[in-house]
């Protein structure tokens, strides 16, 4: 309990978390309420109820109806301040943001609201409670690369104007039969113009496509990556490179990637010298902020003080601010 405690109080970094999944039942009801937008539930309840997930499409599904009420620069705004302050209580101290523009401009939302609301609460918050963040466009891999590309294009002027806070890119959505190597061209282009690369791999889909992450799209950092477990020889690799795996154990409880919490290969990975994080993915519909992750692998995999200050250590070691800052959270 003591050691909980420790951790709970421990200064972290969150870096797998996508904005639209702190979206609560209760938030979602009161947007669709203030801009007329018809939800497909009668209830706060209801929607709830609907959060039975049996893999990851089953939980897009649901993710992508509740992201159908934000609407306006404010609406994203007020989604992301409340994500911060929540994030405050879990003593994180630097979080870097997933978006995903194409989910709203295909809605007829212009990226331009959806960067600008999310900065603002971005910057509010650094400036009144010292957290800092950053954010990582993602391209939705169940569509096509081209229209990546188009989005890609269509965000190169918020890329230029919030340079500063929209470090990066990433990518995400249904993992199966959507290899990494599809999107090898958008890659490159963001590759050329400085900005950090991340992406989505071994959640579902195979070891395969962490190497394909690697190899192809040069990704400093992999999402999830549990599945590397099974490939020894890329466990090896992500040890030696140090390249970080932000993992989040509730999302992969959640979504049935393992069948109990005490088979999750965090520990395994852990011990084997990967860089380890622990994140939350979409809290509002994974039962659980970060802390409640660290909570829960903690007891269920019996982790240690080492353990547990390794995982935030590393959290804070894969971020990507400048060396400065990162030289002062250390
Ligand atoms: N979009 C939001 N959460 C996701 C996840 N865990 N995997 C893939 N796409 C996502
Ligand atoms: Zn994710």
């Amino acid at each position: 309990q003591a050691l909980l405690n420790k951790i709970l109080k421990a200064p972290k970094a969150e870096l797998h978390m996508h904005i639209e999944g702190s979206l609560e039942p209760e938030q979602i009801f009161a947007f669709a309420r203030r801009n007329k937008v018809k939800l497909a539930y009668d209830s706060v309840e209801a929607l709830r109820a609907a959060y039975a997930f049996t893999d990851l499409q089953s939980f897009l599904d649901i993710y992508y109806a509740g992201a159908s009420v934000l609407l306006k620069a404010d609406d994203f705004y007020e989604m992301t301040r409340a994500y911060l302050d929540r994030a405050r209580a879990d003593n994180v101290i630097h979080t870097e943001l997933f978006f995903d523009p194409q989910t709203h401009t295909e809605r007829g939302v212009p990226v331009q609201a959806v960067v600008e609301g999310i900065e603002a609460a971005m910057a509010d918050v650094e400036r009144e409670h010292g957290l800092t963040s950053k954010l990582i466009l993602c391209f939705l891999r169940h569509l096509p690369e081209q229209a990546a590309l188009a989005a890609f294009k269509d965000a190169l002027p918020m890329f230029e104007r919030y340079g500063d806070r929209l470090v990066g890119i990433g990518l995400d959505s249904s993992e199966r039969n959507h290899p990494p190597s599809s999107f090898a061209r958008v890659f490159g282009k963001a590759r050329d113009r400085g900005l950090r690369l991340v992406a989505h791999a071994g959640e579902e889909g195979p070891p395969a496509y962490i190497h394909e992450a690697l190899d192809i799209l040069r990704v400093e950092r992999i999402d999830h990556g549990v599945r590397s477990i099974e490939d020894p020889a890329l466990v090896k690799r992500l040890a030696d490179a140090r390249i970080a795996l932000t993992v989040c154990p509730l999302s992969n409880l959640k979504l049935m990637v393992f069948d109990d919490m005490k088979n999750h290969s965090l520990k395994t990975l852990l011990d084997a010298g990967v860089a380890v994080t622990v994140n939350s993915d979409d809290p509002a519909y994974f039962g659980g902020y970060v802390n409640d992750n660290y909570v829960a692998v903690a007891e269920a995999l019996e982790l240690g003080e080492q353990d547990l200050y390794a995982l935030a250590r590393n959290s804070l070691e894969a971020s990507f601010v400048d060396a400065p800052q990162r030289r002062a959270m250390i």
